[in-house]
């Protein structure tokens, strides 16, 4: 049994239909790497599975339970196995390193003070930067600031980690530092992974699979290998990085010049 799976999910705003029938299951410990062009429904997809968006149709399983149309009282254990690292994953700026990391623990979990002070230092050591607690957010450079979102994620121990555009805005060395850190992760904490990015460099480079998306659907989902080797046009169009956009992106880009 898979350990998250959408079945012929269905989601729309107004006129505008995301997902027409989504199918996708997501095994335990794997690193999936959701990839497809802007707008075509990746943020859509993880917040579907967050319960921070209702779905209009079919189903999502978490662990063997139907979690699709759970109240937000429900839902909240949920999101404590289940942590996701936001697009726009900012921190507070009036916060220190590590109030920022250990904001979700003191709004989710109960646990005294000592503990908090330990799963922070836990958390930040595990990307990379231990011993910046005390550091305020305009002291970090943004491969830092994601690291510290990275942590804030990482901190109620989830067994689940969906990243939203992780490497978006990086430079080329921090690009592949977070990459390589969650591969890390993925393998030395053993959580199951899914990425959502549109950049096939880095999707090609860490998943054990890639999943595309298009139109509604997932038109192709297979290892890097198999990603490499396909000649159906539309993942071809992805390597080559012709990725499709939805109209109203592209409405957007053409009136911005
Ligand atoms: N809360 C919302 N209300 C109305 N429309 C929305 C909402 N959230 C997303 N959409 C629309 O749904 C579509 C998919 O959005 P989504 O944010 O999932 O795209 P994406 O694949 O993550 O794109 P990007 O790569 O630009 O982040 C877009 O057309 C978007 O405008
Ligand atoms: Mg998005």
């Amino acid at each position: 049994m898979s350990l998250i799976e959408f079945r012929g999910v269905k989601k729309a705003f107004g006129p505008k239909v995301v997902y027409q029938d989504l199918n996708l299951e997501i095994e335990e410990g794997e690193l999936l790497t959701i990839i497809g062009g802007s707008g075509q429904g990746k943020s859509v997809m993880l917040k579907m599975l967050i319960g921070l968006l209702e779905i209009d149709g079919g189903s999502i399983f978490f662990d063997g339970q139907e979690i699709s149309g759970f109240t937000d009282a429900q839902y909240a254990p949920i999101r404590r196995r289940v942590a996701m690292l936001f697009q726009a994953g900012a921190l507070f700026d009036s916060l220190n390193a590590k109030e920022n990391v250990a904001y979700g623990l003191r709004e989710q979990l109960d646990m005294t003070e000592k503990e908090v002070s330990e799963r922070v230092r836990e958390s930040l050591s595990h990307v990379g930067l231990p011993g910046t607690e005390e550091t305020w957010p305009a002291d970090l450079s943004a491969g830092m600031k994601k690291r510290v979102s990275l942590a804030r994620a990482l901190a109620i121990r989830p067994e689940v980690l969906l990243y939203d555009e992780p490497t978006t805005g990086l430079d080329p060395i921090n690009v592949t530092r977070i990459a390589d850190l969650i591969v890390d992760l993925n393998d030395r904490i053993q959580v199951t992974s899914v990425v959502v990015t549109h950049d096939m460099d880095t999707a090609l480079a860490i998943s054990d699979r890639i999943a595309m998306i298009q139109d509604g659907f997932v038109i192709f989902s297979g290892t890097p290998d198999e990603v490499r080797a396909s000649d159906d046009p539309r993942v071809r169009d992805f390597i080559e990085g012709n990725a499709p956009v939805d109209e109203d992106t592209e409405t957007l880009l053409r009136s911005a010049g």
